[in-house]
């Protein structure tokens, strides 16, 4: 039903009567299958591939983490943490802490959820948009990205070229230069030799060379068959369009949302502005907009700015400028990619950085952007407990706990950028979001839409984590047993 059909319903409904009166933008029309990869039903083979490539920590380069560890279906395809503890951590969602074997730094951002992260209208991932399609056809790949000319062919989704880039992160999957043969292919950016030796350490599972004939047929196997089967996997689990909101939008069968939930449509729909921005089935526009959301943690290592690096010693750059470190356009300072706000209520904490751990703080933020910035007081980031760093030269890197008085240079990069005035000012003058005044009534009722936006289906999805991978190593994260 389009939002006009839907208004003129709802004219008719005196219970709704408030929701009528008032100038709301057009509703959107909820998604159907054939806007998702694949039209929404790809070959289950393929499916039950990606399944397991999901949730086994093979593909890391130590071993010892997988996708689902850090988008944990049951966790909001998140992790609960604001910014991810990589590979080298141990333990799950909020509990998760830093093993033995040490980590050598965070994950500079919140892991983003991957609800309806099939849908065809995705023109981008990650929060800066650094994968993108490729029309031109500079890449033989098809698609601009971080691989660059090394992206090889037979993507057949960008949602497939997106896995190829989690196992190359040194802090994500892949590990240290000289932990494990991947990690030292990728500090060496031969980028083709990491994805092989991905490949071989598969093709030597008898289980998964039955896996891959059943989804592709006979041949070699090739990390670019993994990560389609990875997206098709994907696509389907995590494709969810069962809110109150959307079913309603779908069946018309107004009462099942509340008085406060009409309130706060109203609100997002009009005076206060959300679908500027927050537009369409998924509630995004998959643009990019700086509206000031503090940064916390160490930041992506780019930036102009030295002044961590004199201090410390360390030859980092903090800034997480966003949309700029991917076009060099200045009105894309600090700017992210709108987020879909399905299933938001599970996504928590919020934010590119995590900054806010409640719906109430992140709806704030957007009404007051710049006081908010300023009056941040940060955010409880992960205990990093064991924290190693390289020493030696070349080939020869031997990773040692960091001494007592680097540590405390290395955490002060959490607070960096949000204790300098003059960074933190880069961020405030970037924004281009409008304050907007509400009533504390009605900053609740925007909540309540929001709330109304989880798809009861997806609060708990361990079904989806099987009880064995073929690699024989423990599924991540833990599948509940059959009682
Ligand atoms: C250590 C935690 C971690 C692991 C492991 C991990 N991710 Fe992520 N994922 C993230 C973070 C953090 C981001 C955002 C990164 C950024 O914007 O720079 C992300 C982004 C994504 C996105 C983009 C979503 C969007 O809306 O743009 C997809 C898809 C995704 N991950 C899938 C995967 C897959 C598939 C794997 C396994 C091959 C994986 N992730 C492994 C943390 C993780
Ligand atoms: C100018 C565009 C714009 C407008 C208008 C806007 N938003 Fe946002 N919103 C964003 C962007 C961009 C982000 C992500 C920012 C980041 O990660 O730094 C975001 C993030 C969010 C989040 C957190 C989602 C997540 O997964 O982390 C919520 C909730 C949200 N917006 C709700 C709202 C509400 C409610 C309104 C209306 C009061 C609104 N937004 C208006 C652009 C906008």
């Amino acid at each position: 039903m389009s939002g006009q059909a839907l208004k003129t319903i709802l004219i008719a409904t005196t219970a709704l009567a408030a929701f009528a009166t008032a100038e709301a933008g057009e509703l959107p029309t909820p998604l159907k299958d054939t806007d998702y990869l694949y039209d929404g039903a790809p070959d289950p083979a393929l499916v039950e591939l990606g399944r397991m490539l999901f949730f086994d920590p093979i593909l890391s380069g130590n071993r010892n983490i997988s996708c689902g560890t850090c988008h944990d279906p049951s966790r909001g395809t998140g992790d609960d943490l604001a910014l991810s503890i990589g590979e080298g951590g141990e333990g799950f969602g909020a509990d998760r802490r830093t093993g033995q074997a040490g980590v050598t730094g965070r994950v500079p951002r919140n892991a983003q959820p991957l609800y309806n992260i099939g849908a065809r209208s995705y023109r981008s991932f990650f929060h800066d948009g650094r994968l993108e399609p490729d029309p031109d056809g500079v890449f033989k790949s098809g698609f601009w990205s971080p691989g660059r000319e090394h992206l090889p062919e037979g993507l057949e989704s960008l949602l497939a070229a997106q896995a190829m880039f989690p196992v190359l992160s040194p802090v994500e999957m892949a590990g240290q230069k000289g932990e494990n043969s991947v990690a030292t292919a990728v500090a060496e950016d031969r980028l083709s030799d990491a994805w092989d030796l991905l490949a071989r350490r598969l093709s030597e599972i008898g289980a998964y060379r039955d896996l891959f004939r059943a989804a592709f047929g006979p041949g070699d196997i090739s990390f670019v068959q993994a990560a389609n089967a990875l997206a098709a996997f994907q696509g389907v689990a995590f494709r969810s369009n069962g809110s109150p909101f959307e079913r309603t939008l779908r069946d018309g069968d107004f009462a099942r949302l509340s008085g406060d939930v009409w309130s706060g449509i109203d609100l997002f729909y009009g005076r206060a502005g959300c679908d500027d921005c927050h537009a369409g089935p998924l509630l995004t526009d998959h643009s990019f907009h700086a509206i000031a959301v503090p940064q916390t943690g160490p930041g992506k290592g780019h930036g102009s700015d030295t002044s961590y690096w004199r201090m410390s010693g360390f030859m980092d750059r903090l800034e997480d400028e966003g949309r700029f470190r991917v076009t060099f356009e200045k009105e894309d300072l600090f700017a992210f990619r709108t987020p879909s706000l399905l299933n938001v209520a599970l996504t928590g904490p919020w934010g590119h950085s995590g900054a806010y751990d409640t719906l109430e703080s992140v709806v704030r933020h957007h009404l007051q952007p710049e006081s908010s910035l300023h009056e941040y007081d940060g955010t409880d980031l992960p205990k990093l407990d064991h924290v190693i760093e390289p020493t030696g030269q070349g080939s020869r890197l031997i990773f040692r706990p960091i001494n007592p008085a680097r540590r405390s240079a290395f955490d002060r990069r959490d607070t960096w950028i949000q204790s300098n005035d003059r960074l933190r000012n880069r961020i405030a003058d970037a924004s281009d979001l409008e304050a907007v005044d509400l009533s504390d009534r009605e900053v609740a009722q925007l909540v309540a839409f929001l709330q109304s936006l989880t798809d009861p289906a997806m609060r708990e999805r361990s079904d989806l984590v099987p009880l064995k991978v073929p690699s024989g190593l423990s599924p991540q994260p833990p599948p509940r047993r059959a009682p």
